[in-house]
């Protein structure tokens, strides 16, 4: 564990980065780091590091005061990346990658094997292996920050604004690698980022600092959104908060109904028999019990409904695995009012109305969320 204890950093104008700063880094989590610009972020990630000494206040990792370790043996514990990723760029991707390890004397071909294995793992085409980064995509440069950062296994990585100068969807890529290998390797990361979205989505501890560096909240993403600590935080998570807690409530609870549902061949007798009062649309099925779209039962024709007529289902939620946030959505962007429910395996499980899913959301308001994230 890393120990923040009572921390200061005063540069030599005056300026007060962090101010007396104390939080503990749980081991094997991502801590993110969160707030405006200016706010001491960097400061203290370059802290832990010793890029930065701190001007007061201690810094603990497993109870030992950092300042009275060697700096090269603290900093080949912690991998560290940063936004554009700050490769070498007379160096081909996959010595880029083998950096650390050469350094550490292992020899040329361990070093690449170890290299090509961390491409592998961060999502990256061996065939770039011989490329320079200017011949790569920012998406796939910063891939390849994470993997060089990874290539000596340090226990820690330090992240700062790592992802925030790519596009919306490689950035959402990015993430979602991160969580991915995090599960697989365990590691303790710190991670900087102004964006509270981003903070939300990865963070098993978000710490939100302000202005001078001074902590305002320090709890898991569920916590803050359930119940921010002031003002500030409040502002800072945004106008949506609410809508975002639903995040971490699953959908599964959500009771579906299958009476409204038939399948393309269905007969008269059939669409007759769930064509109910309260259910002013059903929902029609392929063959292979994937969602068609809606129709109203007087339109259809039995045995042969014709998917061209039917009303668009939108994106269906998979029950079991996404969250009454995905259901909602899915539920206020449907044209007959009613979500679609699928499986793993994209087949209709039931449908759901807006109506029930806001009771759900209501007891959700009375509940506290899930300490497991929901797929968003
Ligand atoms: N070397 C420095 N000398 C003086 N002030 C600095 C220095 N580095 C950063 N600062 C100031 O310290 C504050 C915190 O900076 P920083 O840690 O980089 O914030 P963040 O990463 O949250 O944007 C800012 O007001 C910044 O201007
Ligand atoms: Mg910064």
């Amino acid at each position: 564990m890393i120990r923040i204890d009572s921390v200061t950093k005063r540069y030599p104008d005056g300026t007060v980065a962090v101010d007396r700063l104390s939080l503990d880094i749980p081991d094997r989590a991502i801590t993110v780091f969160v707030g405006p610009s200016g706010c001491g972020k960097t400061t203290t990630l370059r802290m832990i590091n010793r890029m930065i000494e701190p001007s007061e206040g201690t810094i603990l990792i497993d109870g030992k005061d950092i300042l009275k370790e060697p700096v090269n043996t603290l900093r080949r514990s912690m991998g560290y990346v940063i936004q554009n990723a700050g490769l070498f760029q007379h160096r081909t991707i996959i010595d880029n990658i083998a950096t650390v390890p050469r350094l550490l004397g292992w020899d040329k071909a361990r070093a690449r094997d170890r290299a090509r294995e961390l491409m592998g793992r961060v999502g990256l085409d061996p065939a770039l292996a011989k490329r320079y980064p200017y011949q790569l995509s920012g998406g796939q440069q910063q891939r390849v920050g994470v993997a060089r950062a990874l290539a000596a296994d340090p226990p820690v990585l330090l992240m700062d604004e790592p992802f925030s100068a790519v596009d919306p969807i490689v950035r959402k890529g990015l993430q979602d690698e991160l969580l991915r290998i995090q599960d697989e390797l365990g590691k303790t990361i710190v991670f900087v980022t102004h964006d509270i979205d981003e903070a939300v989505k990865i963070g098993t501890k978000v710490a939100v600092m302000r202005t001078g560096g001074r902590l305002a909240q320090f709890a898991p993403p569920a916590e803050l959104l359930t119940d921010p600590a002031d003002a500030f935080v409040e502002d800072f998570l945004g106008a949506d908060r609410g809508i975002r807690r639903l995040s971490f409530f699953p959908a599964a609870g959500l009771p579906l109904l299958t009476t409204p549902v038939v399948a393309v061949d269905a007969t008269a007798e059939q669409i007759a028999a769930r064509a109910t009062p309260d259910v002013p649309y059903l929902l029609v099925t392929g063959l292979d019990g994937r969602p068609l779209g809606w129709g109203e039962p007087h339109t259809l024709t039995a045995g042969r409904i014709d998917p061209a007529r039917l009303i668009g289902h939108g994106r269906p939620f998979e029950h079991a695995t996404e969250s009454l946030r995905a259901a909602l959505d899915c539920a206020v962007l449907s044209p007959t009012g009613w979500a679609v429910a699928v499986g793993a395996d994209g087949r209709v499980t039931g449908v759901v109305s807006q109506q029930t899913v806001a009771e759900a959301i209501r007891s959700a308001h009375a509940a506290a969320p899930a300490d497991e994230k929901a797929a968003r």
